[in-house]
């Protein structure tokens, strides 16, 4: 078939190939000329037709034509791979003259850092830092020190009841501890006396949040027992961390209070400068409670106390609202 223009199909195919923007419309251009319905096939079957003499001559022109193209593409597809690769090292290309990015520092929460320098300082005491469960059992909680069932003092400090542990247990056996004082009780059993432990930890209580009370909060319980250990030793102690945590000419004052595991029992307060703040409840420990724990009332005695950690941060940092440690302000936490 002698009718189609050899020239024209090399002429436009070599233009398509020219003018392919990228390697999509590359493949697309070769689809064009060779693929099963392409220009240059077209002309392949043609030849069939032909006589063998024609076919022949007919035949090295249409080579010559298929040389072409390829060439053409060939080279075209060297030119847009090339592009293509220089894309691709622009996105990658790294400008070593812009200022490093230097990674933001975050620093200790107040609560973390204040449970630290309390911890360092009862260390320097001889304190063991320990830490208890979250979810307690309810004997440790309220039984074990001193508070029976039905005790009223339980519903001050109500607080969420975990499922029980033992499907068909008792609905009343696991809570969120309401103090740090169920580690008391856990230690003496583990340790046999002298004792002179601390346990920072969170503790949950039914409360309505202002500005010094949130149902969630941290304490830092401290227990101390031995031969001959008075409310003297109470007070020199809880004496000297106040000025070691806030600072030397830190004043603290003790009143009285009641705690069921603890008789005597006192608050302690701190001196901020224009008002006294409740930092702490302690006592001796309860001769019941020392029973709970497996020790001898008759020889060994000892105090406890129950620091509540967000007044101690108030105090060290002068924060007057405790919910700005929990509001998770970036403009507050970045102060610190
Ligand atoms: N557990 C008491 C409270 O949470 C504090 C306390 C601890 C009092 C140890 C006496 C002894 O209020």
């Amino acid at each position: 078939m002698t009718d189609v223009d050899l020239d024209a199909v090399v002429a436009d195919g070599l233009a398509a190939v020219a003018a392919a923007p990228d390697l999509d419309a590359l493949d697309t251009a070769v689809g064009g000329l060779f693929g099963r319905r392409g220009a240059v096939s077209a002309v392949q079957r043609s030849l069939g037709r032909l006589d063998e003499a024609a076919r022949r001559e007919r035949g090295r022109a249409v080579n010559d034509a298929r040389a072409r193209l390829q060439t053409a593409i060939a080279e075209r597809r060297a030119v847009l791979e090339d592009q293509r690769d220089r894309v691709v090292l622009a996105a990658e290309a790294v400008d070593v003259t812009l200022p490093p990015r230097t990674p933001r520092r975050g620093s200790l929460h107040p609560i973390t850092e204040t449970v630290e320098a309390l911890v360092d300082v009862f260390a320097g005491l001889g304190y063991t830092a320990l830490s208890g469960p979250e979810a307690e059992s309810e004997w440790f909680n309220f039984t074990a020190l001193n508070l029976p069932r039905d005790h009223p003092a339980r519903s001050e400090e109500d607080t969420i009841y975990l499922e029980p542990l033992t499907p068909g247990g008792p609905a009343w056996s696991t809570l969120l501890r309401t103090s740090t004082s169920p580690m008391q009780v856990r230690t003496m059993l583990a340790t046999p006396p002298p004792l002179h432990v601390v346990v920072p930890g969170r503790v949950f209580r039914q409360d309505t949040p202002d500005a010094t009370h949130t149902p969630v909060f941290h304490q830092i319980e401290g227990l101390s027992v031995d031969t001959d250990i008075s409310m003297a030793d109470l007070r020199g102690t809880l004496a000297a961390v106040a000025r070691a945590v806030l600072g030397p000419a830190t004043r603290i004052r003790l009143l009285p209070d009641h705690f069921p595991f603890t008789e005597p029992s006192c608050q302690v307060e701190a001196w901020d400068g224009t008002r006294w703040l409740e930092l702490l409840g302690a006592g001796m420990v309860h001769p019941t409670v020392l029973e709970a724990g497996g020790y001898d009332p008759e020889a060994v005695g000892g105090f406890a106390f129950g620091i509540g950690i967000e007044r101690v941060a108030m105090l060290r940092y002068g924060i007057d609202d405790l919910r700005l440690f929990s509001d998770n302000d970036l403009r507050f936490l970045a102060a610190f």
